[in-house]
């Protein structure tokens, strides 16, 4: 994949930068409480300062749908951004229109100025050609720095990117560079790890990854209904009962593309799922009570999962192996986890992994700083696993 980067981006003394960031950060009471994604869009920002670029942030805030919802304000992003880049970053009311103009003419050579939300104008999401004019016209050139936000074909993130120079930042650089890495030319043989709760939910990324991978693990509670297709009894366990074909029409494909299935071979039960419930460990095959749920992989399934990982060169996770929340339902996708980050760490396997819970699953296990690269993005990796073309991405694209 080609796309246009900031190496590509000459003379930028004097210009302003449009510069499209994800700080859709979780936040309460007004504070940021997690900086991770404010972090990710240094690099772009002080390279950009550098240059002797004035720097203008676009982002959206949760979900406004087109409204002005004084409680998704990004001010309160302003103070930890300002900290992080230990210069003044300076805020307009508005992401077009007088405001934001006069924030712009007051604006210094190197500047960082954060328009308010996008998603305040019903127009953003709408992708309005005007609306994207009126970004446009506040900037010389236009840079998204947000993968995570890619898959939204929205006016700051597609619209805006036909109207301007556009270019990747530096994290959509890394990320879509890691990306590649894992799934676009990867090294072979590739293992896959798809874990989270529902089938419904990751039916066309399982379709997508059965005829990429060599072999792809299934765990979590959508490995039940695998199993339950199989013929196997899950007693309480969580189970899409209805998705029984598709699970075999998935395996089925699986067989055909030459993808090994690796499902859980033992797994741990219990009847709660609360902090130190009693627990029994049993085979998969064995039949349950009623009453009794599946909660997490066993240590055979661990094992096996561990060799399978030392017989690839390429790894690619997304979704924990159990209800990783709730310790012990932990111990599988820790122990899997901190398997993958040894491995990755010596540079034997090419560890990428991301999509909404996995990063919390990763963080809880101490690993990420050890992973090749993890992804900050929920939706957009989903979506990307998917094997579906991210209009954020595809308008950067040369
Ligand atoms: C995210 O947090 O995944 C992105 O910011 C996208 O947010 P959205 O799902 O509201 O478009």
């Amino acid at each position: 994949m080609t796309f246009r980067t900031l190496d590509d981006a000459k003379d930028l003394a004097r210009k302003t930068a449009l510069v499209r960031v994800d700080f859709n950060v979780p936040m309460e009471g007004g504070k940021v409480t997690d900086d991770t994604r404010l972090r990710v869009a240094l690099p772009t920002i002080q390279r950009l300062r550098k240059a002797g670029a004035r720097v203008v942030l676009l982002a959206h805030f949760d979900r406004p749908k087109g409204q002005h919802v004084p409680s998704m304000s990004l001010k309160p992003v302003v103070a930890p951004l300002s900290d992080l880049l230990g210069v003044p970053v300076h805020f307009a009311d508005d992401c077009v229109g007088p405001h934001a103009r006069s924030a712009l003419d007051h604006l210094e050579s190197d500047g960082v100025l954060l328009l308010e939300n996008v998603r305040f104008h019903a127009s953003e999401e709408a992708n309005d050609p005007g609306f994207a004019q009126a970004m446009a016209g506040l900037g010389d050139l236009y840079v998204n720095d947000a993968f995570s936000a890619a898959h939204r074909a929205h006016a700051s993130t597609e619209g805006i990117a036909h109207l301007l120079p556009a270019y990747a930042g530096e994290s959509m650089r890394r990320e879509l560079d890691a990306l590649d890495a894992a799934l676009g030319n990867p090294q072979k043989p590739v293992l896959g790890i798809v874990g989270g709760s529902k089938v419904s939910s990751k039916l066309d990324l399982l379709k997508n990854l059965v005829g990429k991978l060599d072999r792809l693990a299934i765990g979590g509670g959508m490995a039940n209904t695998f199993l339950h297709a199989q013929g196997v009894d899950v007693g309480g366990s969580l189970c899409e009962k209805d998705l029984a074909d598709t699970a075999i029409a998935i395996l089925a494909e699986a067989a055909a593309r030459g993808c090994e299935i690796l499902l859980p071979i033992d797994v741990v039960i219990a009847t709660e799922v609360k902090p130190g419930a009693e627990t029994r460990t049993v085979l998969a095959r064995e039949p349950i009570a009623d009453d009794e749920k599946i909660l997490d992989a066993g240590p055979l399934t661990v094992e096996k999962l561990i060799k399978a990982m030392a017989l690839s060169r390429t790894l690619i996770w997304n979704g924990p192996l159990g209800v990783f929340e709730v310790p012990p339902f932990d111990a599988a996708t820790v122990k899997a986890a901190q398997a993958a980050a040894k491995l990755a760490k010596t540079g034997a396997l090419v560890a990428v992994a991301g999509g909404g819970d996995t990063v919390a699953a990763l963080n809880h296990a101490g690993v990420v700083d050890d992973m090749t690269f993890v992804s900050t993005a929920g939706g957009a990796f989903l979506e990307w696993m998917e094997g579906k073309p991210l209009p954020g991405v595809e308008a950067l694209k040369v």
